[in-house]
């Protein structure tokens, strides 16, 4: 049955099934990444710009350990700040490095070396060229309905298209891909497998907490929104082609479209000397970058951002991801049956 979905990606990597779970910085620890790798597609442990190089160092211990093959991925713009996570990273020879989301070019050049297939998500033709010319062997073409961030300026279908009849590397479709008709329609279209977030956040294995699969089990696609206002609140550097996209909540709702606004409150915080944040207001409020990390910490999802893509509205969230990528599996079939109809109308 799996003789249909073999693809480059499949071939690249060892894959029965041409899936990679993606990244995804606070969702996506190594326990994930295993299970994912286990069950035929490959995993990947994301790593944010706050992580420290001794938890990077644990996790990929602990993927190596489980010997399957893995990922990782890192933001550009955050190694160009420090690089001692990826040299940790790079020492456990992953099979697979994501890099994105800034200059990618040294990176891709470093992790190469080691032997490692390198991936860059593209959010526009421009940047999968320059993903190519950097030395990426896979770019991916990542539409703006895609979970968590990157840019919004193109979504997947039109995207991938693009891409695909311009760059020469296999290319894998990202943003909005949750299930088997998804993969079928991305690989019949030439690309060489999907590369999926949202779909495996609410997994057994992720991180995700109790309040976050809750919400997640209940949104519809219509149910998120894209933008900076999560990293205006919690003052992180993402450069600002790259917002985030992620459930509606009670601060998106207050703040989205007054980010200049909110930027202004936040960098009056700032000028509070108080270490990571301000002092609260008169009124006994805390500043806006203290109350973030504390509904982060302490789950509160109507102010914490939830990141997903517009693939939320069909996910099962609490479910092994074994299970995940056995239903991804089924593109098969349906490639099966379309070329099926194919035959019958030639
Ligand atoms: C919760 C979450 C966290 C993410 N974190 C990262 C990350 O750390 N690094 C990264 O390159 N991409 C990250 N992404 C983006 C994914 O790599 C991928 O582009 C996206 O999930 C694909 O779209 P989908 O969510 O519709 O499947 C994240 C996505 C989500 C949903």
């Amino acid at each position: 049955m799996l003789e249909d979905m073999r693809t480059e990606l499949t071939q690249l990597l060892g894959l029965d099934v041409p899936v990679v779970a993606a990244p995804m910085a606070g969702v996506a620890d190594a326990r994930l990444a295993v299970a994912v790798s286990r069950a035929g597609a490959i995993g990947c442990i994301g790593i944010g710009s706050t992580r420290t190089p001794d938890w990077v160092g644990a996790q990929v211990a602990q993927a190596v350990d489980a010997g399957v093959p893995f990922g990782v991925g890192f933001m550009a713009w955050a190694l160009a700040v420090d690089s001692t996570a990826f040299d940790i990273a790079l020492e456990a020879r992953p099979a697979l490095v994501s890099i994105s989301f800034g200059e990618v070019e040294p990176w891709v050049t470093r992790a190469r070396e080691v032997g490692a297939v390198v991936a860059v998500q593209a959010g526009t033709v421009a940047e999968a060229v320059a993903a190519e010319r950097a030395g990426a062997g896979l770019v991916v073409a990542r539409g703006g309905e895609a979970g968590g961030h990157g840019r919004n300026e193109v979504a997947t279908l039109p995207l991938l298209q693009e891409v695909l009849d311009t760059v020469s590397v296999p290319v894998l479709a990202a943003g909005g891909i949750s299930g088997p008709r998804g993969l079928a329609a991305v690989l019949a279209a030439g690309a060489a497998g999907a590369w999926v977030g949202t779909a495996f956040a609410g997994c057994t294995e992720a991180t995700s907490s109790p309040a976050a699969r809750r919400v997640m089990a209940r949104a519809g696609a219509t149910g998120t929104v894209y933008g900076r206002v999560f990293d205006i609140a919690q003052r992180l550097a993402w450069p600002p082609e790259y917002g985030g996209r992620a459930l509606v909540n009670d601060f998106t709702r207050e703040w989205l479209g007054r980010e200049t606004d909110l930027a202004a409150a936040v960098s009056v915080d700032r000028a509070v000397p108080a270490a990571g944040g301000g002092a609260p207001d008169a009124g006994g409020k805390p500043d806006v970058t203290t109350a973030m990390a504390r509904a982060r910490a302490e789950g509160d999802v109507s102010m914490a951002p939830v990141y997903c893509g517009q693939g939320v509205g069909r996910i099962r969230v609490d479910v092994p991801a074994a299970e995940v990528v056995a239903e991804f599996a089924r593109a098969a079939d349906l490639l099966r049956a379309s070329a099926r109809v194919v035959d019958a109308v030639s």
